[in-house]
């Protein structure tokens, strides 16, 4: 069959390597289904999906029951990560048998109660994951200082959402980045740094790597879009760990993209519902809010604004990810990869409509933003599952499974 693509431009499905779809236990949020609809509008034509369920994915046996639980929803292909926690390091080799994409370790507080933030647990499971080859995602924030700095801004009566920036400054990114990096090179563990959000921890990073660490980092798209001045208009909603930073931080993510210092560029979906949004409390206020499917338009906008190129979308959003997480056949057209593809119109000028999104809740920051850069039609391996804004066909989304790769430490 043809397809026209006259005035378009054709690019490799994105790669989204920080998706939380939510599945088992936290569906009224969102779930593989209304996820990958998400994704496969916005042009996402591969995701990896979060462990922080309910419950997690931290045994072999509940990673089997995800996928099972997933398998037949999926409109994107989708790659599953397991979770590191205080005391599973014996599970590891049985998560990495099914094809786990890498293993979450959350440092610090966040959605569900996941923390991972003794040492000698993070260490161990360190050691479990580089036995097993598997890259390890870390949230890189000093939970026990946070605690402190919460309960400090409680007591004082502060309930506003910039209490939430207040609560996590840049040092407790900082040191969390400084510690895991450190970590993990003793234990010779692959290491990715989810969502690096702020400009102290962006130069750590870059001074360790200087010393031969080598880690790999990805910025989010809100991290880059969105400074502290949209907590007056957006309120919670915009709640993130890490949080939201004043302009100065953004710039300096901004620079690391110029530099080739931050890798890639993911969105951290992160559904909540939206009355779950509207809440007013901050301490009873949820971090995280959707993006999958805006990633491609606001990356394009920004293209068409100069900031960076459509090449370096491309790069930063697919080509990067799926080398990182040895994806077969994804990120790259050419002989021999996937035909996943992305056809858009780069011209196409219109406001964002936040009623048209798939996801289950569709409260985004971005609603009315203008936009340039238009998603058309996206193709799964050859078959077109989105045109203009409609889902095509069933569910056809297949589990990724990372190509076996030497583990050649992080030295
Ligand atoms: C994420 C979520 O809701 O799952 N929330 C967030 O604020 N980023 C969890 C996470 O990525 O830390
Ligand atoms: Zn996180
Ligand atoms: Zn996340």
């Amino acid at each position: 069959r043809e397809h026209d693509c006259t005035g378009r431009l054709v690019l490799p499905g994105l790669v989204d390597v920080h998706v939380h779809l939510r599945e088992p236990g936290m569906t009224e949020k969102e779930d593989f289904g209304s996820g990958t609809r998400a994704a496969a509008a916005g042009g996402v034509t591969t995701i990896v999906d979060m462990p922080n369920t309910s419950p997690p994915v931290t045994t072999a046996a509940r990673f089997a029951e995800k996928l099972e639980l997933v398998r037949d929803k999926a409109h994107v292909d989708f790659g599953l990560y397991g979770m590191i926690d205080h005391d599973n390091a014996d599970e590891i080799a049985g998560v990495a048998a099914q094809g786990a994409m890498g293993l979450k370790l959350f440092m610090g507080q966040t959605t569900g109660d996941n923390r991972c933030p003794d040492d000698a647990a993070i260490f161990r499971g360190l050691e479990a994951a580089a036995r097993e080859g598997l890259v390890v995602g870390v949230h890189a924030e000093n939970d026990h200082i946070l605690r402190m700095l919460i309960d400090r801004l409680r007591a004082s009566g502060r309930t506003d959402p910039r209490a939430h920036l207040e609560s996590r400054p840049d040092f407790i990114e900082t040191e969390a980045v400084t510690r895991i990096i450190t970590l993990a090179t003793e234990a010779g563990a692959q290491l990715h740094i989810h969502h690096l959000s702020s400009a102290a921890g962006l130069r750590r990073l870059v001074n360790l790597r200087a010393e031969g660490h080598r880690v790999t980092a990805e910025a989010l798209v809100s991290h880059l879009l969105l400074d502290d001045s949209a907590y007056d208009t957006h309120g919670n909603l915009i709640k993130l760990n890490p949080p939201i930073r004043p302009a100065g931080d953004v710039a300096a993510l901004w620079a690391g993209i110029d530099r080739g210092d931050l890798d890639m560029v993911a969105t951290d979906h992160a559904p909540h519902t939206c009355a779950e949004q509207a809440e007013t409390d901050v301490w009873r206020a949820y971090g995280g809010f959707i993006g999958v499917e805006t990633m491609l338009p606001l990356m394009l906008t920004e293209a068409a604004r100069g900031r960076l190129t459509v090449s370096d979308v491309v790069r930063l959003c697919s080509y990067t990810p799926a080398r990182r997480w040895s994806m077969p056949g994804k990120g790259h057209i050419a002989p021999g990869f996937d035909a996943d593809l992305v056809v858009v119109d780069p011209d196409r000028e219109y406001p964002l409509d936040a009623s048209g999104l798939h996801s289950k809740h569709n409260a985004t920051p971005y609603a009315g933003w203008p936009l340039r850069g238009a998603v058309e039609t996206t193709f799964l391996r050859g078959t077109i599952v989105h045109h203009d804004g409609e889902i095509v066909g069933p569910p056809s989304g297949r589990q990724v499974r990372p190509r076996p790769v030497p583990n050649r430490g992080t030295r």
